[in-house]
């Protein structure tokens, strides 16, 4: 079986109303635990490598990984550049048969933005390509001024619902990440904090209403730091700190139904495989066999990617509607 176009993907997802799991891919035990779990799901997901996978695991490698797990299971399966930082970055990965790309030019002025974009997009199109741009900041929960009154800043960290029209309309993304109140990493927040689940509406809403149609929107910094993975960690001789917090799964459901089409999740797969070696190392200290911790590991993520497709994204069972 060929890789599915993320296009298709989309379409398909936008209609069930149901959101893609964007999970990043480094080594072969983090793929074969994402693939193994969407397949046992029979979920369709988007495998998504980003500039340090390749500088770690050497694009080579990382392609005929998954063209391996291609061949060895029967769920469609997508290939994303996650942040793409530059023109030549991105059009490596079209060159390489990525069915889609991001170009991250969201730290830039707008009109630069758009014109970074517009120049990945002019490329992508004519090679069988679709594109994410992202527009905001993803700086964490936090008010954007006029956020309570609904008179959303323009120019803010937030997405602005306006500026997102200008944005997708003039430089030609076939998606849009957003930023509301989304952040990356393990550290997200302290104490429980929302996303802008509002703003995503008026987003949605303005998207639509200016003739975009269904738009796909795309959550970045989509983990939910689980607490107990990080307890266990700490356990086990790591020394995470306790007091953070990540998006609440609730809200991620929300921002699903709102229609969030692709939600990317990294962390709480590092969480998930840090957890279960150190549980390994630390109940077998004589223990030298990777394949031994690296084999609770890969089902540590696993059951991880199984509760996010099946519980949150509420993909599972649409890979072959
Ligand atoms: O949002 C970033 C992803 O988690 C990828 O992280 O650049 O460390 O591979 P990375
Ligand atoms: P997390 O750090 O929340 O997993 O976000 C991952 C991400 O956005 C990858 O692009
Ligand atoms: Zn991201």
């Amino acid at each position: 079986m060929p890789l599915t176009h993320t296009r298709d993907l989309f379409a398909k997802a936008l209609k069930g109303k149901y959101a893609l799991g964007a999970f990043n891919v480094n080594n072969m035990e983090l793929l074969q635990a994402i693939v193994e779990a969407c397949e046992e799901e029979k979920a369709p997901v988007m495998l998504q490598i980003s500039k340090g996978a390749r500088q770690y695991a050497n694009p080579v490698y990382l392609k005929k990984l998954i063209e391996a797990a291609v061949s060895l299971t029967h769920i469609p399966i997508a290939v994303h550049l996650d942040h793409g930082d530059s023109f030549e970055l991105c059009k490596e990965c079209i060159d390489e048969g990525f069915t889609s790309v991001m170009i991250d030019a969201s730290h830039e002025p707008f009109e630069k933005n758009v014109e970074i974009c517009k120049k990945v997009v002019d490329y992508a199109h004519q090679h069988n390509c679709v594109v994410e741009g992202e527009l905001g900041h993803l700086v964490g929960a936090q008010f954007d001024d006029g956020e309570e009154g609904g008179n959303y800043s323009m120019g803010g960290h937030y997405t602005h619902p306006d500026e997102a029209i200008k944005f997708v309309k003039e430089s030609g993304v076939d998606s849009l990440a957003v930023a509301i109140g989304n952040s990356h990493g393990a550290y997200k927040f302290k104490g429980e904090q929302h996303l802008d689940l509002e703003r995503l509406k008026a987003i949605k809403k303005a998207l639509s209403d200016a003739g975009l149609g269904d738009y796909p929107l795309v959550l970045h910094g989509a983990s939910s730091v689980p607490k107990d993975l990080i307890l266990e960690i700490n356990k086990y001789g790591g020394k995470m700190g306790e007091d953070t917090a990540g998006v609440p799964e609730a809200d991620i459901e929300v921002a699903r139904r709102i229609g969030c089409t692709k939600v990317n999740i990294d962390t709480d797969l590092r969480l998930a495989m840090t957890a279960a070696i150190r549980k390994c190392f630390a109940e077998n200290p004589k223990e030298f066999d990777p394949r031994k911790y690296l084999s609770p590991a890969r089902k540590g993520v696993k059951d991880l990617v199984r509760h996010k497709v099946r519980n949150v994204l509420c993909c599972s069972g649409h890979a072959f509607d």
